[in-house]
């Protein structure tokens, strides 16, 4: 393939991974938070990060997740050219809502859109891998796969790679609460226990089976009863202040269910209508509030597309 000029604005949407039951393999799609990334190409082979407004993260390639995973795509290609990446962050990296699967699964889109999408949405979440693995020391897509896909997705396996988009019901609302208090993904992933008790992998997975099925007919109620976590909850709740106080304040103002959104700080809760959703963030907002910890909001649909061309 030749050099020619091009350039390409995208929008990167922040994730909520695990939803309560599916821990490493569930996560859905936001659509009113994510970063952009404006990337161009270059007569220079390789990647070059030129810019990083919002937050201060590394411009070497090797040592930002944009830089690893838009290498590990370009290199398996032979281009005479290379690509020059611009991050507009706007997801605090270590917020639990995907910060790192954004900047990863970012870069890879742009450059697929610019050469004229030889990779398909897995073949781009596998690439993106290698720049969130670098960020969490280990590889696991259910933050990317849902910012790739959008929707709702499951990883049923990550050798080989597959993921499987799974439908979510139109009234269907996300709030999230983020503390702004950092939680670096690698941490809570070693706070873990290696083996679980035979008892909380049945209530998992049963809860994980129900759920899907729920989101296939729409039944919010067995959503609702399906949203729980019997086996990372009872361990990283215990980094996040007010925790089970933000849930039961969701869940009396008519929330689904609520739970950690990936490794923390960040809560989602699930909810029947934008009404509800609001309502929540209402509520949940107080309880923040009565604390000196700084916090943000957001409601959102679930984002059907995932990234987009701006
Ligand atoms: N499934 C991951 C975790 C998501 O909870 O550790 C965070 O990147």
């Amino acid at each position: 393939m030749e050099f020619k000029a091009q350039d390409i604005r995208i929008f990167s949407p922040a994730t909520v991974a695990n939803v309560s039951c599916g821990f490493d393999v569930l996560g859905f799609c936001l659509d009113t938070i994510g970063d952009e990334m404006v990337v161009n190409t270059t007569p220079k082979k390789g990647i070059h990060i030129t810019k990083i407004e919002g937050f201060d993260l590394p411009f070497e390639t090797h040592k930002n997740v944009a830089g690893v995973s838009a290498k590990a795509l370009v290199e398996s290609l032979n281009l005479d050219f290379g690509f020059e990446i611009e991050i507009h962050k706007k997801i605090m990296p270590g917020s639990g809502i995907g910060s790192s699967a954004a900047s990863a699964a970012g870069s890879v889109f742009a450059i697929n859109e610019l050469l004229g999408k030889p990779f398909n949405k897995t073949e781009l979440t596998k690439f993106a891998m290698k720049g969130e693995a670098i960020a969490s020391q280990a590889e696991h897509a259910d933050n990317l796969a849902p910012a790739i896909f959008g929707g709702f997705t499951l990883v049923r396996s990550l050798k080989p790679l597959e993921i499987l988009e799974i439908p979510a019901p139109d009234n269907l609302f996300a709030t999230i609460i983020h503390p702004q208090i950092e939680i670096k993904t690698a941490d809570a992933r070693a706070m873990l226990p290696k083996h679980i008790p035979m008892e909380n992998a049945i209530a998992q997975w049963a809860n994980l089976g129900s759920l899907i099925h729920a989101m296939h007919t729409s039944d919010y109620e067995l959503l609702k009863r399906s949203l729980h976590d019997a086996v990372v909850e009872p361990y990283r709740s215990q980094l996040i202040p007010h925790f089970h106080e933000v849930k039961n304040t969701a869940l009396n103002a008519g929330a689904l269910g609520s739970g950690i959104s990936g490794s923390g700080p960040s809560i989602f809760v699930l909810s029947e209508g934008l009404e509800t959703a609001k309502k929540v963030e209402t509520a949940i907002r107080k309880v923040y509030k009565a604390t000196t910890i700084a916090y943000e909001t957001h409601v959102s649909k679930i984002n059907i597309q995932g990234m987009k061309v701006l």
